[in-house]
């Protein structure tokens, strides 16, 4: 039998991923060795041609071959220059460009020397404790403990969490890519929508070529940490590899760097923000919950409470109380269930709210991306039918593994205002920049200014668990 990374990477990719409640605890089963070995025998026999890149990936409309992950020569190498994907992250030994950047971070002083990092009472960080913090005085602006979203250090911008632009539905999906998502991301083509995706670095790893589907077809990308673990309970250098390593296979994968991310079940707090902001990264959070990461059967919510939930949200838009603002509302691409769910909900969200739209148009954010070439509608020109240019084609995307990130460039981009700056910066293709443009300093953080009141309280919980690698091909190699 040949014993190639990519099979192992196939193997991993067909395990499932668990489903837990914040705070319930979250029992997580590895598959075993042999089932893992088992499924290696099943498709060795088959013999089913692998896609090779995105093109042929979103072709494939049987999920069994999009969740073995496809195969590509580059992939040996990202499994090599990455953590793990179920693994908390840390640097990387012998990753030296990783290092420097940490270190140039770390020498800014950015980082608020007041703000500590949060109890966990778990060893996997799968769960938090805010037992004796003051959340009323909350000093550390700690969301999970008060939902703050305007931090209390200096250079930290506040967060987003809704779309600014009156009755409009700011669309993103977290928790992707989903290694079965073809289904889902034809309809959005079909109806023409695009979205912000927030993604889980671990699962491009797993699946980079359902991750360059998603930015070839001009959804808009950001970062959603690289194992899915409460970001404030992990220490500095956790935190800025979490971030760090899902930058740069974002980079590897699609060739852009990313300028935006949203952490995991909101958890963020000043000491998070400083360090995502020394990477360029803007935080984004949610003003309205759907909950349906909670969807059963995978979940424990009955699919009727996540249609109220999202009729509650779509009721808002019927009453004029989104005359002066929209919602930016928390979806999940995190498994069929969730995809499903937004696709049966979309004819009522359409019919309500006058604009359905990515978070890079609602804030105008035209260069969301610090590299030239890829430009995205703002609100206006994507409402007239504009879509993003620039993007690659989906048979010819090159994975470039151990791409450097220009940390210089996020620097600049950071001190001026880091995804909200995008939208201040001139695109040629629209007319709607030059206004902005004009209105200097106004940025964005003022639409993140209501949202203390309505920020939901449920955390967004979701993580893939993926066996090790070096047990998959451990198991292979036994066989
Ligand atoms: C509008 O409807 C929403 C959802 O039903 C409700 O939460 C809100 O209070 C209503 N606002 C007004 C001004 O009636
Ligand atoms: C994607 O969705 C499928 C079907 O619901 C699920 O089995 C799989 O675990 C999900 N997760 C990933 C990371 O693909
Ligand atoms: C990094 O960004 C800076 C500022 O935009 C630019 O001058 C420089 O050429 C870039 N370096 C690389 C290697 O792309
Ligand atoms: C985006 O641009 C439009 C058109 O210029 C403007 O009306 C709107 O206020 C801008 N939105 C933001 C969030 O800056
Ligand atoms: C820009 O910000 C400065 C300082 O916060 C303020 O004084 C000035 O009025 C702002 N300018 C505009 C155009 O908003
Ligand atoms: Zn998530």
């Amino acid at each position: 039998m040949q014993l190639t990374v990519t099979n192992a990477l196939c193997a991993l990719a067909l395990l499932s991923l668990s489903v837990t409640d914040a705070h319930m605890g979250r029992g997580f089963s590895m598959p075993t060795n042999d089932n893992m070995a088992a499924n290696h025998l099943r498709r060795g026999l088959s013999r089913r041609a692998q896609p090779s890149n995105a093109q042929e990936m979103a072709s494939a409309n049987d999920a069994k071959v999009e969740c073995e992950g496809g195969s590509n020569p580059a992939f040996s190498q990202l499994l090599k220059d990455y953590p793990k994907a179920d693994k908390i992250a840390s640097i990387m030994d012998g990753d030296d460009q990783g290092r420097k950047v940490w270190e140039d971070i770390k020498s800014q002083k950015i980082i608020p020397n007041d703000v500590h990092k949060k109890a966990t009472t778990d060893k996997e960080h799968y769960e938090f404790s805010d037992e004796g913090y003051d959340a009323d005085k909350d000093p550390d602006c700690w969301w999970s403990a008060s939902t703050c979203t305007k931090p209390k250090h200096d250079r930290l911008q506040p967060d987003v969490s809704e779309c600014p632009l009156p009755n409009s539905w700011g669309l993103s999906f977290d928790d992707g890519p989903n290694c079965s998502h073809n289904a889902f991301y034809d309809f959005l083509k079909e109806k023409e929508l695009k979205a912000t995706l927030f993604y889980i670095g671990g699962n491009i790893l797993s699946t980079p070529l359902q991750a360059q589907r998603g930015f070839a077809e001009g959804h808009d990308i950001c970062v959603h940490t690289w194992s899915h673990r409460y970001m404030t309970t992990l220490t500095d250098t956790q935190v800025f590899a979490e971030l760090y390593y899902t930058m740069r296979i974002i980079k590897d994968t699609m060739g852009v760097t990313p300028r935006c991310w949203r952490p995991p079940y909101g958890d963020v707090d000043d000491r998070v923000r400083a360090i995502a902001t020394a990477l360029g990264l803007r935080t984004m959070l949610w003003s309205d919950d759907t909950d349906d990461w909670n969807i059963t059967p995978d979940g424990k919510s009955p699919t009727s409470k996540i249609n109220s939930n999202y009729q509650n949200i779509i009721d808002q838009a019927k009453n004029g109380s989104l005359d002066t603002h929209g919602v930016g509302v928390l979806t999940h691409e995190l498994t069929d269930n969730t995809m499903n769910e937004f696709i049966k909900e979309y004819p009522k969200i359409e019919k309500a709210f006058k604009h359905v739209l990515p978070l890079s148009a609602c804030l105008n954010a035209t260069h969301p991306y610090p590299e030239d070439g890829v430009s995205y509608p703002g609100a206006t020109a994507y409402i007239q039918g504009s879509r993003a240019n620039g993007l690659p084609p989906m048979d010819n995307m090159p994975i470039n593994p151990s791409s450097a990130l220009n940390i210089s460039a996020l620097d600049q981009q950071t001190s001026a205002g880091g995804f909200s700056t995008a939208a201040a910066k001139a695109s040629p293709d629209s007319g709607e920049e030059t206004g902005k443009s004009k209105q200097g300093n106004k940025s964005t953080s003022s639409n993140a200014e209501k949202k203390d009141d309505n920020a939901a309280a449920t955390l967004d919980v979701s993580v893939t668990l993926l066996a090790a690698f070096a047990s998959v091909i451990a198991a292979i190699v036994v066989l």
